[in-house]
């Protein structure tokens, strides 16, 4: 299974993108993780990202293709993968066209899904990370036992850097303007599937499984 998950900031994606690895056994290739964890590393990509980030702007596209390519290159890919927040532009669009030709590899599917935008900012300002599973949390709707302590792990829950409401309401704006175009650039693939993601998540994750033609 090849799965392309698009989706405003806060729609869902790394919530809904951890179950549907597990369930289709294949790879998550999120972007944003791979430039956290660059960052935390302190290597190169790390601090060619972070300015843009930490501004909720997009990281420049020669590096972002990049990444992705060589990631899709690897074998672990060949059966299957899960795409989380890439592709962004168009132009990242046209690269990953390009790279998936080139393995002789089709997409299965491109899972959108769509939130209202005020419920994104009280998902974005109310959302905490474990910082040693990496678990994601809500402080309202997918609340921890207790308060700052990762339920899975113990761990101990943090807030994203990026998920300030100013900086919150910048990735927003840039999603509309950058990334909104691909929509369309997909349903003329027909490969386009709109999910409501206003919905608790085990139905979202249950409609996702539906669109690609596998029931949960
Ligand atoms: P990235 O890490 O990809 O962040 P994002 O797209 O902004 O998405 P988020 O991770 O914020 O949200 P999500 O949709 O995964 O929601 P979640 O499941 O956590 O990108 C970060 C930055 O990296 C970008 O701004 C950019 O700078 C850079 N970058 C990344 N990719 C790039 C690219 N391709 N090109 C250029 N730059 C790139 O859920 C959110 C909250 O809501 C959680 O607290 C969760 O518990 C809760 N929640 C989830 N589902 C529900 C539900 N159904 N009901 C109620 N609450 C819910
Ligand atoms: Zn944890």
């Amino acid at each position: 299974m090849k799965i392309l998950l698009m989706g405003p900031p806060g729609a869902g994606k790394g919530t809904q993108a951890e179950k549907l690895v597990e369930r289709f056994g294949i790879p998550h290739i999120s972007t944003g993780d791979m430039f956290r964890a660059a960052i935390k590393n302190g290597t190169e990509l790390g601090v060619k990202a972070k300015s843009f980030m930490d501004a909720g702007q997009l990281v420049p596209d020669e590096v972002t293709i990049g990444i992705v390519r060589e990631r899709l290159s690897q074998d672990d890919c060949r059966a299957g993968f899960l795409l989380d927040g890439f592709p962004r532009t168009v132009p990242q669009a046209n690269a990953l066209n390009e790279t998936l030709d080139a393995l002789n590899m089709r997409l299965d599917g491109v899972i959108d899904i769509q939130v209202a935008r005020e419920k994104l900012i009280e998902r974005l300002t109310g959302r905490r990370i474990c910082r040693q599973c990496g678990a994601t949390l809500h402080v309202v709707f997918n609340p921890p036992q207790q308060e700052g302590v990762c339920d899975k792990c113990s761990g101990e829950l943090y807030q994203r850097s990026d998920d300030s409401r100013e900086t919150a309401e910048n990735r927003l704006d840039v999603y509309a303007a950058q990334t909104q175009p691909l929509i369309d650039y997909y349903q003329q693939q027909g490969l386009y599937q709109r999910i409501n993601g206003e919905q608790p998540m085990s139905v979202v994750l249950e409609d996702i499984c539906k669109a690609l033609g596998r029931t949960v």
